[in-house]
């Protein structure tokens, strides 16, 4: 099958490319990207007016399976990650069972193969049964093919055990992805710490907790010489942290979701659940920071969290409630509304944070429009409005901190292996 997306704005940071051209697409590759290619019989995209860029990829995303298939799965995470633009998910492995051994990763990756709509990599446990004690089967796991570890959900308390987890990764190449809350500091909290858990009257989650772990980590990776990704980093102290890791030349990358970016712990005044995460919605210095810190290249990629509940334990009185919402479906609209038009950060550092960035972190082939590489893109209109409605999400989760909020800025096709996996916010498999 060929394809030719025509007349589009190509926005390529792997070389640094933002011009209109076409891009030829033939067997599932890029053939030729050039201005005025002749159709030749190939299906013709008019692309004009819209972004062509290199196929989008969410390096923290909770597909639930196995075992959580109620909340999501497989084949409704995918649906949703292609209706958001997203053409590749890393999923975490705080699952039922833990993926803690190669046999599970195996099972994951068939899985994926056959049902998913994109493409699924999989992240390895750290620890067995993410209990911070024993080492999961890391090396079974990477000739399995994970693209990382981590205890996500849970950070790894023993600075001992994290070391020799640091040791082993990086004889695999793989970078450790930690979550980074102190486990005593953040004990029982249930949002931010600071002035509106206060007059709320709920318990905290310090920013010092993950200014904490986040300080940890950086003096194990530098002694252990391995790479190390701050998940969701959320605080300006860590921000911080990671700007003068990096300078320093050590092997410190980071991560931030549009929530994070994007709202403040104010949102919790209504009692609701939806905004209910960890780690927490934080004050609006926090905030900031972490925008200023995606704007000068201390984090390197945007992610989602995707972490669908079912409506059932999600619509319970907010200290019951779990933490964690749905973001494939919203991530690109909530970024495009509130960083791009507001003219805070510019396309190509969005582009690169949530595609070539995150190709790069986990060691793929992807992330970049080149002659000859698979044609994974994510084709954007800027301007199209829309109100989010969480009921109509192809994801099982439908709890969004977005939800009825109008976006300015939608992905409008999904092209994997040079086929449409979705057009016109209507997934195709
Ligand atoms: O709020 C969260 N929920 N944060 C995490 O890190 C994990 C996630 C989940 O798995 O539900």
């Amino acid at each position: 099958m060929t394809l030719l997306v025509k007349g589009g704005r190509v926005v390529n940071p792997a070389v640094n490319q933002d011009e209109v051209c076409d891009i030829l697409i033939e067997n599932g590759k890029i053939k030729t990207i050039g201005k005025n290619l002749p159709a030749d019989g190939a299906e013709v995209y008019d692309a004009s007016g819209l972004v062509v860029a290199p196929g989008f990829i969410d390096m923290h995303v909770h597909l639930r399976q196995p075992g959580q298939s109620a909340k999501e799965t497989v084949v409704t995470g995918t649906q949703a990650a292609a209706a958001g633009g997203i053409t590749r998910v890393a999923t975490m492995p705080n699952t039922n069972p833990v993926i803690d051994k190669a046999i599970l990763v195996e099972g994951m990756k068939y899985k994926a193969e056959h049902e998913g709509v994109v493409k699924v990599e999989v992240i390895g446990a750290i620890s067995k049964g993410l209990e911070g004690k024993e080492l999961s089967a890391m090396g079974g796991m990477a000739k399995a093919g994970v693209v990382a570890f981590s205890d996500d959900g849970r950070f790894v308390e023993d600075s001992d055990f994290m070391r020799k987890a640091m040791e082993y990764a990086s004889m695999f190449h793989k970078i450790v992805i930690d979550h980074c809350e102190e486990t005593s500091l953040v004990s029982g909290g249930q949002m931010h710490e600071g002035i509106v858990s206060a007059e709320l009257g709920l318990k905290g989650r310090p920013a010092a907790a993950e200014d904490i772990a986040v300080a940890r980590d950086i003096i194990l990776s530098e002694i252990t010489d391995t790479p190390v990704h701050i998940a969701h980093i959320s605080t300006k102290h860590a921000v911080d942290m990671v700007r003068r890791a990096k300078a320093k030349g050590l092997k410190i990358t980071a991560e931030a979701t549009p929530q994070h970016m994007i709202l403040t712990d104010e949102a919790l005044r209504t009692y609701d659940p939806r905004f209910k995460v960890n780690p927490p919605l934080r004050s609006e210095e926090h905030r900031a920071a972490v925008v200023e810190g995606l704007k000068d290249g201390t984090i390197d990629a945007i992610v989602t969290d995707h972490a669908p509940h079912t409506w059932d334990e999600k619509d319970q009185e907010f200290s019951l409630a779990p933490s964690g919402f749905v973001g494939l479906e919203t991530s690109v609209g909530a970024v495009l509304t509130h960083l791009y038009h507001t003219g805070t950060v510019d396309l190509m550092t969005i582009v690169r944070a949530m595609s070539t960035a995150p190709a790069g972190l986990l060691g793929l082939d992807a992330g970049v429009i080149v002659e000859g590489k698979d044609a994974d893109l994510t084709i954007i209109d800027l301007d199209k409005e829309w109100t989010v409605d969480a009921s109509s999400f192809y994801s099982k989760g439908k709890s969004s901190p977005f939800d009825e909020m109008i976006f300015t800025g939608k992905a409008v096709a999904t092209v994997v292996d040079g086929e449409f996996v979705m057009k016109d916010g209507v997934v195709l498999k």
